[in-house]
């Protein structure tokens, strides 16, 4: 990575191994995901210097993911970091997963930048976030159970599926009929209004029984074969209506002509277009990342980690951390 804290940075080499170990087990083993970072991360950080033509000697900061997360899995990288950083002499920042998924769609769009609404869309997290500036975050919305990315793989696994089964769902959606299978799209009611503690929340995990009843309906009728697509088509719509309107209910609120996706389930072509199609009915530009920089990566770390750099967030005492708020969250003014 090179650039400045809050101008253009480009990514030099992006390594990225995932564990695809998990898939066995239908779900991540904490313990096997911790095991799997010791033996991968220093082949990989060895392969990415090698890929950008460095060495530690050209390297000025490391970043490092240090919450939120399993913390067996942070630590290993934490602590890695920190003895490099302490052989090297090199600062090491620590950055919030989350603020990273914030920052990776501006690697590869110059306007992707604040002013603007920005929805994460994650495994563990659904962030509806108003961001009149990078390091001041407003939270908006959250979701009150299930991430989106979450709801995504417990459908995908209830029509048998693959894990993370949130690409292999989307795939199979693209055979399904539109409202052949209907699912209301939750926690959205035209009758909500700004100031209504639902008018921004989310909330996935009924949908996920309400695929579960559908699944079990086409079993009973031995039509799941011809179903599913169809369950899948629901599901996905419905789950994406209601990102969709909270999104651009956010932008309509802070008159905010840009909105930029980040996390995993951004990645989803469906969730785009729906996006950007309600967009463009009040003018406003959809920025979201490409596959490679949408689900977890080291690029976005490294650029979250530039700007925590330049904020003068360097020397801090780090440590993994399981949960926490992003930093810079700000209390969500009241509305008037
Ligand atoms: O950000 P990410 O890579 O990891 C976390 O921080 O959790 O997001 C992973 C999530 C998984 O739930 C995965 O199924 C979902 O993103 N995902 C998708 C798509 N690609 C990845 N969900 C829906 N459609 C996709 N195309
Ligand atoms: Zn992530």
């Amino acid at each position: 990575m090179r650039g400045t804290a809050l101008g253009p940075a480009t990514v030099e080499s992006l390594v990225i191994r995932s564990q695809d170990i998990h898939e066995r087990y239908g779900g991540v083993v904490p313990e096997i995901a911790s095991r799997e970072h010791l033996t991968t991360l220093v082949p990989v950080v060895t392969r990415a210097l090698a890929d950008a033509g460095a060495s530690w000697e050209t390297i000025d900061g490391i970043a490092v993911t240090h919450a939120p997360g399993l913390v067996g899995a942070l630590m290993v990288g934490v602590s890695y970091a920190q003895g490099v950083g302490l052989a090297r002499g090199l600062p090491v920042i620590g950055v919030h997963h989350m603020e990273g998924h914030l920052f990776a769609t501006a690697l590869e769009h110059a306007d992707a930048v604040p002013p603007f609404t920005a929805l994460l869309v994650s495994g563990g997290h659904t962030l509806l976030l108003d961001v009149p500036a990078w390091g001041h975050y407003r939270l908006l919305g959250q979701t009150r159970d299930d991430a989106a990315g979450e709801a995504f793989d417990k459908a995908a696994k209830l029509l048998g599926l693959p894990y993370p089964g949130g690409r292999h769902l989307e795939a199979l959606a693209r055979d399904g009929e539109p409202g052949r299978v209907r699912f209301t799209p939750p926690m959205l009611r035209r009758t909500q209004q700004p100031g209504d503690a639902d008018y921004y929340a989310f909330s996935f995990s009924g949908l996920k029984t309400a695929v579960l009843l559908a699944v079990r309906e086409a079993t009973a009728a031995g039509t799941l074969d011809v179903m599913a697509p169809h369950i899948a088509h629901g599901f996905q719509h419905a789950l994406i209506t209601a990102l969709v309107e909270k999104t651009a209910r956010a932008a309509d609120a802070h008159t905010r002509a840009r909105i930029v996706l980040g996390g995993g389930v951004a990645g989803n072509r469906a969730l785009r277009a729906a996006l950007e199609a309600r967009a463009a009915q009040f003018g406003g530009v959809v920025y979201a990342p490409s596959p490679r920089l949408a689900t977890d990566n080291a690029a976005m770390i490294a650029r979250a980690g530039l700007f925590r750099f330049g904020a003068g967030d360097e020397g801090t005492t780090l440590s993994a951390v399981a949960t926490a708020p992003l930093p810079g969250l700000e209390a969500v003014p009241a509305p008037g």
